[in-house]
């Protein structure tokens, strides 16, 4: 296969059942999709429709009851914990609605974090971690602390984060829940930004119906199903 064609992510019917007690709840059935590089997706649904079970699938962060999890043409299911931790570690760069910063580091050293399994030197790590502080423009706040900072300077500092191992994919689950609406969309416009300048593949889930404007690709969930790709028509066409 044209390695250009193989989806960063390939998901083939997969479903996910939760078990709580004697309860079972399906939150995501029977779903297929790629993500190919260079997207730019949204994932949107009502709350409960399965967003976030979905992200984590897609980010090896959790396990289909059933179905296919391939990255990069690689079955997830036939590596181990450590083979897979290494490919996440790697390939994959996460964004979270509550920015999950460490409070007492400072904005580069909260950058370096994912590096330190990496095997660089202190000083090449400290220079990546300003690197990626520079693309989301902030080189003014490298020494901050993250109570010295905006929310939308937190999360361009844990954008920052996510980009400093160069994955090939960076997921965020309602990363512009916890901002106002114009921090919100100076957050997409920066990941959007992200992706056309340096071919970053991004997926992210959200609520806000106002920020599906500035997509290239909806992926609407209901009920733990697929409603609506709006990529899926041109996918099987290349795939014939
Ligand atoms: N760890 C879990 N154990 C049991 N049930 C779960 C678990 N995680 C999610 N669920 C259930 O799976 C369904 C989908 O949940 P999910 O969190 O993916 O929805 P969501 O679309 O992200 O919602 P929201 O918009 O509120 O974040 C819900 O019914 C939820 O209660
Ligand atoms: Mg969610």
């Amino acid at each position: 296969m044209n390695p250009e064609q193989t989806n960063v992510v390939e998901l083939s019917s997969v479903s996910k059942r939760f078990k709580l007690g004697t309860t079972e709840v399906d939150a995501l059935k029977e779903i297929s999709l790629g993500i190919r590089k260079n997207d730019f997706a949204a994932i949107t649904g009502p709350s409960g429709s399965g967003k976030s079970t979905l992200l984590n699938l897609i980010g090896c962060l959790d396990v289909p009851t059933s179905g296919e999890v391939k990255i990069s043409g690689t079955r997830t299911s036939d590596l181990d914990e450590k083979a897979l931790d290494k490919l996440r570690s790697r390939a994959i760069g996460f964004i979270f609605q509550s920015f999950n910063l460490i409070p007492v580091l400072k904005a580069v050293e909260n950058v370096m974090l994912p590096l330190q399994l990496h095997g660089l030197k202190a000083q090449q790590m400290r220079e990546q971690a300003e690197h990626a502080l520079r693309q989301v423009g902030l080189e003014h706040y490298i020494d901050h602390l993250p109570d010295q900072l905006s929310g939308g300077q937190r999360q361009r500092v844990s954008i920052a984060r996510a980009l400093v191992t160069k994955p090939n994919l960076v997921l965020a689950d309602e990363p512009t829940a916890n901002l106002d609406s114009s921090n919100s969309e100076a957050i997409i416009e920066l990941m959007r930004k992200l992706n056309k300048e340096s071919g970053v593949t991004f997926v992210f889930s959200t609520h806000d119906a106002s920020l599906l404007g500035k997509v290239d690709r909806i992926i609407r969930i209901r009920d733990g199903k697929l409603q609506e790709d709006t990529a899926a028509a041109p996918l099987k066409k290349a795939l014939g």
